[in-house]
């Protein structure tokens, strides 16, 4: 099967497992559920929840139900989106090619609609009855500190809005990207892994591929704030330089950003040695990362 092919695949796999969990459109209050809809199938590219059921069949083959877990990742995913785009965050009006929530739902149903979906991902965690307790709360675990404040999603984004305006500072940015964008993408690899009950060697090696595309994952976004049009990304281009962000290309320029991201995909690709044949989509899927457009 071509990468293309694969994707497609995996795309309609996460998104037949969200549209199970999430609420119907007609289930009332209907508002919140039309919101929550809206941004979780406006087309993004499933990276995170891809990673996961990847990661984990990459430890194993029998890994059936995997995308329930992995489309948590997408429920978080798009709450961290939508919450991002408000006016308070990065005040952005484009998201996924389309107005953000807060544009069409108004602010206050974009925060409840972040809100609900980072509720509703450990709902169906709960309630995914293929893995036994203790996995459960391994899982629960991992999702909850890849998103919290010490070194996760919101701690990072705190860090992202302090920081601008500040001198772009090499050690602050690259504890910002790891920790706002980092964290739950290293968590998409860790949670496949604990879904298919990885040994320690195998969770450390798909870890340690986490964290390298996931810095190379956040490098690429800033490069690509730079260099592609709005039309390219579906998102507002040139916010980063507009909002003086601290950014790759803020600290190192262009050229650098380009040759450090193509490092961490190597090293990402090293990581996965131990893991032999099993692992050759998640190399594609490091390749994509780094050389995708949008
Ligand atoms: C964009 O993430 C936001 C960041 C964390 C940098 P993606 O580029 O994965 O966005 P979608 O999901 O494809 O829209
Ligand atoms: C956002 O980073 C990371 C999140 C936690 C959502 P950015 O602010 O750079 O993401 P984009 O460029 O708006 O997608
Ligand atoms: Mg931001
Ligand atoms: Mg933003
Ligand atoms: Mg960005």
């Amino acid at each position: 099967m071509s990468l293309k092919e694969y994707l497609a695949a995996q795309t309609k796999l996460v998104e037949r497992a969200l549209d199970r969990w999430a609420p119907a459109e007609d289930t009332p209050p209907q508002t919140i559920h039309r919101a929550m809809r809206y941004s979780l199938f406006a087309g993004g590219k499933r990276l995170r929840p891809i990673l996961c059921m990847e990661a984990a069949r990459s430890v194993s083959a029998a890994v059936e139900g995997v995308e329930n877990v992995a489309c948590v990742l997408e429920m978080i995913h798009t709450y961290s989106l939508i919450h991002d785009d408000l006016p308070a965050l990065d005040n952005d009006d484009l998201r996924r090619g389309r107005p953000t929530c807060h544009k069409v739902f108004g602010e206050a149903m974009a925060i409840l609609a972040g809100d609900a979906l980072l509720t509703l991902a450990f709902e169906v965690l709960a309630k995914t009855d293929a893995i036994d307790d203790a996995r459960r709360a391994r899982l629960a675990a991992e999702l909850a500190s890849a998103s919290g404040t010490a070194g996760g999603m919101i701690g990072g984004q705190v860090n992202d809005l302090e920081g601008e305006g500040k001198t772009p500072d090499p050690v602050l940015l690259e504890s910002i990207h790891r920790a706002k964008t980092g964290a739950l993408l290293r968590a998409s690899l860790r949670m496949g892994a604990i879904y298919a009950g990885a040994t320690p060697e195998q969770y450390d090696a798909l870890s340690r591929f986490g964290e390298h595309i996931g810095l190379a994952f956040q490098i690429v976004d800033d490069v690509l704030d730079v260099e592609r049009s709005s039309e390219e990304l579906g998102k507002t281009a040139g916010k980063d330089a507009a909002q003086r962000k601290i950014t790759f290309p803020a600290v190192y320029g262009l050229e650098a950003s380009h040759r450090m991201a193509e490092r961490e995909r190597l090293r990402a690709q090293d990581a996965l040695d131990g893991l032999g044949a099993r692992a050759a989509r998640l190399r594609e899927l490091a390749d994509l990362i780094v050389y995708r457009t949008a």
